[in-house]
Parts: structure tokens; sequence; C-alpha cells
């Protein structure tokens, strides 16, 4: 038995969840429910980054003073999460005076590698991010995920010096010590890590009052991403206490857009720190709304608790876990939601277990109550290498493979010549099969497998499921 530590991205609480913010968490709760169910200790990370400019101005806007405005939002994103069934073990809020103080304490002990200095350059508050000269040239001076001007700012900060860690770092990219995936992300992050300069991590207070006080300085606040990032590590105690029982993370999932905060700065934190790097980061691509960015101008924005409502929670979970490619940016468009609902939801898996359900109880065929655990080694690869869109597709074509072995088997025909023993011996052979499935869907489809594992492990004969389990829109 191993202990898995697995982290999500914290998102900030200046608006309500979106689609989007739903991939850290589903993908994190597939790897965590599949680790325990390999027998090993999981414990599974969350929360909010409450800090910073972005929702300082947001909790302006919206006339509120910001200790509330962000504890509103930091509920709904629990709210999110709990309807999302995921099964984390531990909620962090960086507002928390625990977090807080265990920053300040990280700050300190960096301070070796921590110089002050005038910074006269860009800023965007979209991306909460200093933007060097080479970006501002070749993006004209227009943030392109945010659509805004970036800002000049000069001003005293304190700076992390980042150049004592880039051999490290790369050394444990380039080795897989820290592995980045996919692959492509990793070029490019060893690209950005040689222009990377040294990286600014405090902004002066009348500027940003919404943040960690730098000790020792009244007059700076520390900047948002130390403070968000340090959460990984202050929720296991550190520096208390002895973190080693789970840190280093076994790995931590988050979304292309901050993965540049990961691979750089994080790691040359934790080498500051003196403590080892995450072992894995795994970087999903974006969710595209009718194949655009989803923005409030344009309008396509997508409310996830609609997406719940129209076919359940687990065709969300369904959909987002083999529809949105693991790795790369996929679309959603409400067409493609509802056609992989009725026919792979529905035709392929929910009549399967109608179908095979009706004729287990017209041949008295009773359940299966031992139920064989072992999962299928390609299955297994595919999930230790958190390939989830890949693994979904193989237990699929379980799913296809078990309604062709119906058709092929035609046990309506045994029955009819009176071959009973042998109609009963094919049924149960598909049912063990169907239970296998079902174990292989639990990480991604809990309630789902739940379900069919009922159905199927009864003692008795197997009874036909009132309600079909994805009834078809
Ligand atoms: N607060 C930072 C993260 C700090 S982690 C120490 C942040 N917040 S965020 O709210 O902007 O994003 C949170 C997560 O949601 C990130 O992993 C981000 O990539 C992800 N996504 C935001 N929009 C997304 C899509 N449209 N599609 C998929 N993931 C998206 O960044």
């Amino acid at each position: 038995m191993s202990k898995v530590y697995i982290c999500t991205a914290i998102p900030y609480v200046n608006g309500n969840p979106h689609i989007g913010h739903a991939m850290d968490y589903l993908l994190s709760d597939a790897y965590a429910r599949f680790r325990r169910s390999m027998g090993d200790e999981v414990r599974f990370q969350v929360g909010t980054d409450e800090h910073g400019n972005k929702v300082y101005s947001t909790a302006q806007k919206n006339g509120l003073p910001v200790e509330e405005y962000a504890a509103q939002n930091s509920q709904k994103f629990q709210d999110f999460i709990q309807k999302l069934n995921i099964s984390y073990t531990d909620v962090i809020r960086t507002t928390d005076p625990e977090h807080v103080r265990r920053c300040q304490e990280i700050w300190t002990k960096l301070s070796p590698h921590i110089y002050a200095a005038e910074y006269d350059g860009w800023y965007c508050e979209g991306c909460e991010r200093f933007i060097t000269q080479k970006e501002y040239d070749e993006t004209g001076g227009v943030c392109p995920d945010h659509q805004k001007p970036y800002e000049r700012l000069t001003e005293k900060n304190y700076y992390l010096r980042i150049s004592d860690f880039k051999d490290e770092i790369r050394e444990q990219i380039e080795s897989g010590k820290m592995t980045i995936l996919p692959e492509f992300r990793k070029q490019e992050m060893l690209h950005l890590l040689e222009d990377t300069p040294d990286i600014s991590i405090s902004r002066p207070k009348k500027q940003l009052s919404w943040g960690v006080p730098v000790p020792g300085d009244d007059s700076q606040v520390m900047y948002v991403w130390l403070d968000a990032l340090s959460n990984y590590i202050t929720i296991l105690g550190y520096p208390d206490q002895d973190i080693s029982e789970f840190w280093p993370a076994t790995a931590q999932f988050v979304g292309k857009d901050i993965l540049r905060f990961h691979a750089i700065t994080w790691p040359a934190i934790l080498l500051g720190l003196g403590l080892p790097l995450p072992q894995n980061l795994v970087s999903h691509g974006h969710v595209l709304s009718n194949g655009q960015k989803m923005s409030k101008s344009l309008g396509n924005v997508i409310d996830p608790m609609e997406v719940v409502d129209r076919h359940g929670l687990e065709a969300f979970r369904y959909y987002f876990s083999r529809h949105i490619d693991t790795f790369v940016d996929s679309d959603f468009t409400w067409e493609k939601y509802d056609e992989a609902y009725n026919n792979e939801l529905a035709n392929d898996l929910g009549n399967l277990v109608q179908r095979l359900a009706t004729l287990c109880n017209k041949n008295e065929v009773a359940g299966i109550s031992e139920c064989q655990n072992e999962l299928d080694p390609e299955y297994v690869t595919l999930m230790s290498n958190f390939e989830f869109s890949k693994a979904f597709d193989y237990i699929w074509s379980g799913v296809r493979e078990l309604n062709k072995d119906i058709d092929q088997a035609k046990p309506w025909e045994l029955a009819k010549n009176g071959e009973i023993a042998k109609v009963q011996s094919v049924l149960k052979e598909l049912v063990a099969k169907l239970v296998r499935v079902a174990h292989l869907l639990e990480p991604f489809l809990p309630d789902t497998a739940l379900r069919i594992c009922q159905i199927f492990g009864t003692d008795g004969v197997i009874q036909r499921p009132e309600t079909p389990l994805f009834p078809k829109s």
C-alpha cells in the first residue's frame, strides 16, 4: 500500500464555478478512486485562492467587503465540488489564518533566495502575472486570454532568485523525476525555463492590500501566486509538521494556462525550502464552448449546474472524462452532449443493463455476489499514466463487446429450445463480464458502478430495474 497525495489547482473566487473548473476535479477524482481501488491510502486536496487584485476588484464592483465576497464564492466552489461527488479529503481557503501564518514562515525560510529591487514592467491582472517585454511585444501589449491591455508597474518588489534553481529544475524535468504530461507541454516548459527571469514575489501594499503581509516589511504583501502555490504544503501542516508521509505529491492536476507556475515557480519555491518536487504534473486542455474559449463577452459561458440538471451527474462526469480529451482542448456543445448521452450512456450501457437483467430474470439466474476485483492490466497502465479518456475508451470497448456477445449467444433461442442449463451458464458469464466492466467504471461513474453491482450482485434471482439507468431523453 502506498501513500498518495493528489492536488488540484485552487480557483480564484472572483466568480461562479464554470464547466472548465470541473476538469481538475474530475480527473483528480478518477485518479484518487483508481488508486484507492488499488489499495492505496489517498489524500486529496481542494480549495480556493482568495487573495490578489482580481478578487479584490471584483468584490468592490459587487459592493461587498472582500472577506464577505470571498467567503460567499468559496462556499459556491465547495458546493460545486460536493455536487460533482468528488472524493476529496482536505479543503483549504487561502484566507485561513493557519495558511497565512504558514506562508509567512515559508517566506522567512526562503529569505536567503530573496532580494529587493525596483520592478519596472508589465502586469496582467486577469492572469495575476508579471509580463516580460518579449511577451508584451509578441502580443502587442494585449493579453490574449483576457483581451485587456497590460498595466505598467513601477514599484518596489521582492524577488525570488530563480537563477539559483534553474539547473536543478531543468535536470528534474528532463530526467522525469518531475514528470510533466503531456510531453509537448514538457518541451514548452523547458523552453520557457530558459527565458524565465527572477520572479517578483511581492507587491506594495498601496497597490494591493488584499494579501498575506510580508514578514518584516509593512509596506509589502505577498504576490498572490506565492501564497496560492504554498497551499499544497500548508494544508499538510508545513512547516509546523513533518509532511514527508504525503509529500512529494504523487500528482498535481492543473490547466494548461497555469502549468508555467507549477513547472517553474513552484519547483523554485520547493527547492528553496529544501523539499522534493511533485512526482507528476498533469496538465489538461481547456473546455471550449462551440469551438471557442468561454467568455462572458461572447456569451458562450456554460453553467455547470445546467449541464448536471440536463441528464444527471453521472452523464456530466461521463462527458467531461471521456469526450473532453485529457490533454488537449475539446469542445462542449449541447448537441454533442445529448448525442453522447443518448447513443452511449442510454443505448450502449443503459440498454445493456436492462436487457441482461431481463434475460437473467426470465431464466432465473442468480446474481454474482463474489466479484472478482482484479483490474485489466491494460486499463491499469492507462490509468497509471493519467490517460483517462483512453482508459474510458477501453472500458467502452468492453461495453460494446458485451452487447455483441449477447447478440451472438442468442440466449432467447437457447431458452426456446429448452437448453436451460446452457442459457444459465451463458448468462452467468455475461453477468461476470458486466460486473468487471462496472469495476473499471467506478473511478469515473461511481454511482453507476454501484447500481450495476447491486443489480447483478444480488443473492437471489436478478431483478430487472424498474427505472433504466439512463432514461432516454
Ligand atoms: N487561482 C489560480 C490557480 C492557483 S493554483 C495554486 C487559477 N484559478 S482559475 O480559477 O483561473 O483556474 C482554476 C483551474 O481551472 C485551473 O486549473 C484552470 O486551468 C482551470 N480552468 C479554467 N478555465 C478552464 C477551461 N475552460 N477548461 C479547463 N480548465 C479550465 O488559475
